[in-house]
């Protein structure tokens, strides 16, 4: 047989086996929740589906502005997790596609609300609280008295022992924002974050990195989501969770397709697989402690519980709408990110 021909035969008999494989066809995920459970949601559906998946873990305010960039040339299929507000803005600047879940009855009202909210261009997977936690061992070293409320994190006594994500690149610390503003109002919030300013260390570019930093000992102080503080504790570190004694805000972690997905099949096939309370039920077990948005999972007793925490009444269309997360996001820039510089 000449060369030519073996080398032929070679391909169609490579081919025939991987065929198989190939079939099932690929997906582009971009997750925005916690590295450990990203992996966890890529394995799992590969597993489930013999679907590859490309996976890419970035904060909320930078998956965003990715699939913004990309908008003309998509690259993504499907976004899973982070904070609600930056899904709600890519579906109102038409990034992402409306698509109605036949699960969508055996899902809480809040996260069916996003839904409504986005024209069905998004939908809610999990909540969690916003809170903060700190590093006990640190903080009885250093003599410091122990925080419990936001107004406590503004005291001098916390000079330099304090980490928060900028609310650019994290829905986390944008969370936070839109929070104090309808907590306090406008203007006394601006008064506040540069009163905490003073106390800030580093503002990070993923919202549960300061927490980690703690249980480091890099920081005193992290202002991130309670479960995210839990799941350092539960990694063994000596961290403390505090809920702000005046209340807080929230988040429903979101999910969308998309626009112009090149795999939209499976994006469909991830989104269904990603509601059901069999993989919900996983989430703990990669410390992912949000309370789940299928009414039937069961959320780790280690979770904050919501209905015990006094949390204001989040306006998600108003913080989530194009306009109102680029004003303040400018507003934080040119009074509080400058003073960073
Ligand atoms: O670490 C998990 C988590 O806090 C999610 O609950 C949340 O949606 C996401 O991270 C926010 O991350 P970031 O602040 O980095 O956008």
């Amino acid at each position: 047989m000449r060369r030519s021909t073996i080398t032929i035969l070679l391909g169609l008999t490579l081919g025939a086996i991987t065929a198989p494989a190939l079939a099932q066809g690929k997906l582009t995920l971009y997750c925005s929740s916690d590295e450990a459970w990203c992996q966890q949601a890529k394995r799992e559906f590969e597993k489930k589906t013999g679907i590859s998946v490309d996976l890419t873990r970035k904060s909320s305010g930078e998956t965003y502005a990715q699939v913004k960039a990309e908008a003309s040339n998509p690259k993504g299929d499907i976004w899973w997790g982070g904070t609600g507000d930056p899904h709600l803005q890519a579906a109102e600047e038409g990034l992402t596609d409306a698509y109605v879940s036949p699960s969508r009855n055996q899902l809480h009202d809040w996260a069916n609300r996003q839904a409504v909210a986005s024209k069905v261009r998004t939908v809610g997977i999990y909540s969690g609280a916003l809170g903060f936690g700190y590093n006990e061992e640190l903080l009885k070293k250093q003599n410091l008295p122990v925080p419990a409320c936001w107004k406590d994190l503004i005291k001098p006594v916390y000079k330099g022992k304090i980490q928060v994500a900028n609310p650019n690149s994290s829905g986390t610390s944008y969370t936070m924002l839109a929070t104090l503003v309808q907590m306090l109002g406008e203007k006394e919030a601006f008064d506040y974050m540069k009163a905490l300013h003073a106390n800030i260390n580093q503002y990070t570019k993923s919202g549960s990195a300061p927490i980690k930093a703690a249980g480091a000992g890099e920081t005193v102080i992290g202002i991130v989501f309670a479960h995210d503080s839990v799941a350092v504790a539960e990694a063994g570190f000596p961290i403390k969770t505090v809920v702000p004694c005046e209340g807080t805000g929230y988040e429903i972690g979101s999910m969308s397709i998309i626009k112009g997905a090149r795999n939209l099949e499976n994006a469909k096939k991830f989104y269904e697989f990603a509601l059901t309370a069999e993989f919900q039920n996983m989430a703990k077990d990669v410390k992912s402690f949000q309370v789940m948005s299928n009414k039937a999972a069961k959320s780790s007793p280690k979770a904050p519980d919501l209905a015990k925490i006094k949390l204001i009444d989040y306006d998600f269309v108003k913080y989530g709408s194009a306009a109102e997360r680029r004003r303040l996001l400018k507003k934080w820039d040119d009074e509080i990110g400058a003073l960073a510089r």
